[in-house]
């Protein structure tokens, strides 16, 4: 049996059972596609159930603002996603009528899709014959035919294209990129394959070589950039209500669109006396007394390329905060309205800040 009808055959005894798989529905699945980048499938699947639960078609989708689709992402991290998942169904609308693009080169145009998103709805959705090549992909392709070269390299991706070509199903894509992405995460998994069991230990170029757990092998060392977030939490009272200090994120950062605290920004780790002593410190309190209640140990904060080490303070005053203009005002039961970071979030929910007003 060939490797396509062998792995087909697997699946359907082996397939996951998800929501999105229901369904011929181009948006349901371009959604989908778009949670389950970068996200386990069981996180994937409740942010799903949510979305299409508020945003059950694109029209719907399109009509959102940005500060809805942020909340409704909240927690699944890389917040790009949720504002190229608006700007693509505006797009659509706008553009297509409404008509959701049905080819690989058109999907392509849309804002947030890209080879990967592309192949997959255009496959999915539409039957067309492209093969996705996502992470699971790359480790079943270069381990089954024992590719040496590394992934992220171009010469390794080149090699992983056309081997996939020339085993790919061209009369069941849909199914066939379903599977293969299936096998690598419930079979050819990174750590601990499950080669023992697996429908393809006869022939698996690397099994034979025992070379599986060299492969994939990857060229890259990260690069990865340390920052240094002090956060000022900033609690007072105005109108006989209790105060807390957000700021809006900017474009051209990480967390665009959410809100974080009032952040002084460092070089290295600073103790209270060298934070009080910054120039942003400063201008923030000009004329001011502030007073802080407390001071967080540091908390690592790993993203894709960057390693925030955070430290959070607690900061009392008794008057209202003068330059407050930087920033925005919110009565603290108004919190939860507002899109916020995974960290941000867990140091809300894990510190009782309404405590400090007593
Ligand atoms: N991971 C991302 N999309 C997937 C899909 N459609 N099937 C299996 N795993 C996936």
């Amino acid at each position: 049996m060939d490797f396509a009808r062998q792995l087909i055959s697997w699946y359907l005894k082996n397939k996951r059972d998800f929501p999105w798989r229901n369904t011929n529905d181009p948006y349901k699945i371009w959604l989908s596609e778009i949670i389950l980048q970068q996200t386990r499938t069981g996180q994937g699947h409740d942010y799903y159930l949510k979305f299409i639960r508020l945003f059950p078609d694109l029209h719907s989708l399109s009509k959102a603002t940005e500060e809805q689709v942020l909340k409704l992402w909240q927690g699944l991290g890389y917040y790009s996603r949720a504002r190229n998942l608006l700007a693509a169904s505006k797009e659509i609308v706008s553009k297509h009528n409404g008509r959701f693009p049905s080819t690989y080169h058109e999907l392509l145009q849309l804002k947030g899709i890209g080879p990967y998103t592309a192949a997959a709805v255009a496959s999915i959705a539409f039957g067309e014959p492209v093969p996705v090549i996502d992470g699971n992909v790359m480790r079943v392709i270069s381990r089954w035919f024992a590719i040496r070269e590394p992934v992220d390299k171009t010469e390794g991706k080149k090699m992983i294209k056309q081997s996939l070509e020339d085993i790919f199903d061209k009369n069941n894509p849909a199914v066939f990129n379903q599977a293969i992405m299936d096998f690598g995460a419930i079979v050819c998994k990174p750590k601990n394959p499950a080669c023992f069991s697996c429908v393809f230990n006869q022939n698996c170029q690397s099994l034979n070589l025992k070379i599986v757990n060299q492969i994939p092998v990857k060229s890259k060392i990260s690069n990865q950039r340390k920052r240094y977030f002090n956060y000022l939490v900033i609690l007072f009272e105005k109108n006989q209500q209790k105060m807390i200090l957000l700021q809006k994120r900017k474009p051209g950062d990480i967390w665009s669109g959410l809100y974080d605290f009032p952040l002084i920004e460092s070089f290295g780790e600073l103790n209270a006396e060298q934070l009080t002593s910054t120039t942003q410190w400063k201008i923030y309190f000009d004329g001011l007394d502030p007073v802080i209640a407390e001071t967080s140990p540091i908390f690592n904060h790993q993203l894709t390329h960057q390693l925030l080490l955070v430290r959070f303070y607690l900061i009392k005053l008794n008057q209202a905060f003068s330059t407050s203009f930087l920033f925005q005002e919110i009565t603290l039961p108004d919190i939860p309205k507002y899109p916020v970071p995974r960290l941000i979030e867990k140091y809300l929910k894990e510190h009782n800040y309404l405590e400090h007003f007593s």
